[in-house]
This record gives structure tokens, sequence and C-alpha cells, in this order.
């Protein structure tokens, strides 16, 4: 996993609960050795663990702080790609353009890099379909992608996030409706 999601989730962990909980939480996952930087790509299993432990910690369930977090990374990804991004763009062209500019651009930056497939339908102005596919099974980070992006894009009130499928599975539809 890209150094940059561990060193958000690692902010995320600092400012939404405090250092103390980060400590105790890479302790718990046997990471208290590794640093954390961007540039490095981390196994997977670090970001397992971290969230696994992070779930027993707050009580909320591993696909709840998926969705949490990922509505957190957003404003940070945006600054980072900004350049990748068209002026023109709202909530649901950002997400019908991501797997052929942000993901791909991600993909070609370093070869262990493995962002999740995004097949997107258009299936009109207002709707479209994300066919999320991916090993890792985090289609809730996904979710609340789409959440972080509606508030980024001021839609918030607008859109709305539909799983059809279960958030625990390698293959998941996401609907999602402006209205
Ligand atoms: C500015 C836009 C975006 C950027 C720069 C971006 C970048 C990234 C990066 C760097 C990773 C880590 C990949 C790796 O370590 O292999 C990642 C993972 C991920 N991205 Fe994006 N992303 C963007 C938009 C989106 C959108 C719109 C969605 C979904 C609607 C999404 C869903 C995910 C998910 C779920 C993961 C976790 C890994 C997985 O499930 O396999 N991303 N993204």
């Amino acid at each position: 996993m890209h150094g940059t999601i561990l060193t958000l989730l690692k902010r995320y962990v600092q400012t939404q609960y405090d250092h103390s909980t980060w400590v105790k939480l890479v302790e718990l996952a046997g990471l208290d050795k590794v640093e954390f930087n961007h540039k490095t790509v981390y196994p997977d299993e670090h970001i397992y663990a971290l969230v696994g432990h992070a779930a027993e910690m707050t009580g909320l369930s591993a696909g709840e702080l998926h969705e949490k977090f990922g509505e957190y990374l957003v404003p940070d990804l945006m600054y980072m790609y900004q350049r990748l991004l068209k002026p023109e763009w709202k909530t649901l062209d950002m997400l019908e353009h991501t797997e052929l500019t942000m993901h791909k651009q991600v993909r070609q930056e370093h070869t262990e890099n493995s962002p999740p497939v995004l097949a997107v339908s258009r299936l009109g102005p207002n709707e479209l379909m994300i066919d999320y596919v991916s090993p890792r099974r985090m289609s809730g980070l996904a979710v609340g992608i789409v959440r972080g992006l509606a508030a980024y894009y001021d839609e918030a009130d607008r859109i709305d996030v539909m799983p059809t499928t279960t958030e625990d599975g390698e293959r998941v539809r996401i609907h999602v409706r402006r209205h």
C-alpha cells in the first residue's frame, strides 16, 4: 500500500483521536519499529493490521472506519493530484475519470502500486454505477471517498451513495445518484 495512504491514516488517528492512540495502535499492530513515509510502498498487511486494531479500539467496524477515513482522505488526494483535475468537473465527472486519470497515474508511478479497478458506467447526467474490484476488499474506503468528493464539490446534500452488494467483498457495486 502506497505510503501516502499510511501517512494520512497516521494523521487521521492523531487528529481525530490523539497521538497516544496512534502509539498504542502501532504497538498493538506490531509495527512500532516501522517508520511511515509517503515514498515507501508498504505490505498491505500493515494497513489491515492497523485498521483491524483501530476497529477493536474504537468499537466501530472495519467498514465504518474505512468510510470515515475515505472521507478524510479526499482533500489531500485532490491537492496532491490537482494537475490532473479539470475545473469543470463535479462529483460524478470526477468519479467517471478516476480510473483513467488519477489511478492510472498512480499505477505508472510505481510498479508496486495497485489501486483498485473502478469500472464506472455513467447511467445519465445525474447517475452512475461504480464496479469496484480489489482483493483488498476495501470498498468502504471507496464509499467514503465518494462522500468526501461530494463534500469537496459542495454537493453533499444532493449525492446519494448506495452500495448494492455487501461492502466486504472483492467485487462491489456502488450506485451514486445526484438529485
Ligand atoms: C484524486 C483522486 C484519487 C487519487 C489521487 C487516488 C489515489 C490512490 C492511491 C495512491 C491509492 C493507493 C494504491 C496502492 O497503494 O496500491 C488508492 C487506493 C484506493 N483508491 Fe484511490 N485515488 C483517487 C480517487 C479514488 C476514488 C474516486 C475512489 C472510489 C470511488 C478511490 C478508491 C480507492 C480505494 C478503495 C483504494 C484502496 C485500495 C484498494 O481498495 O485496493 N480512489 N487511491
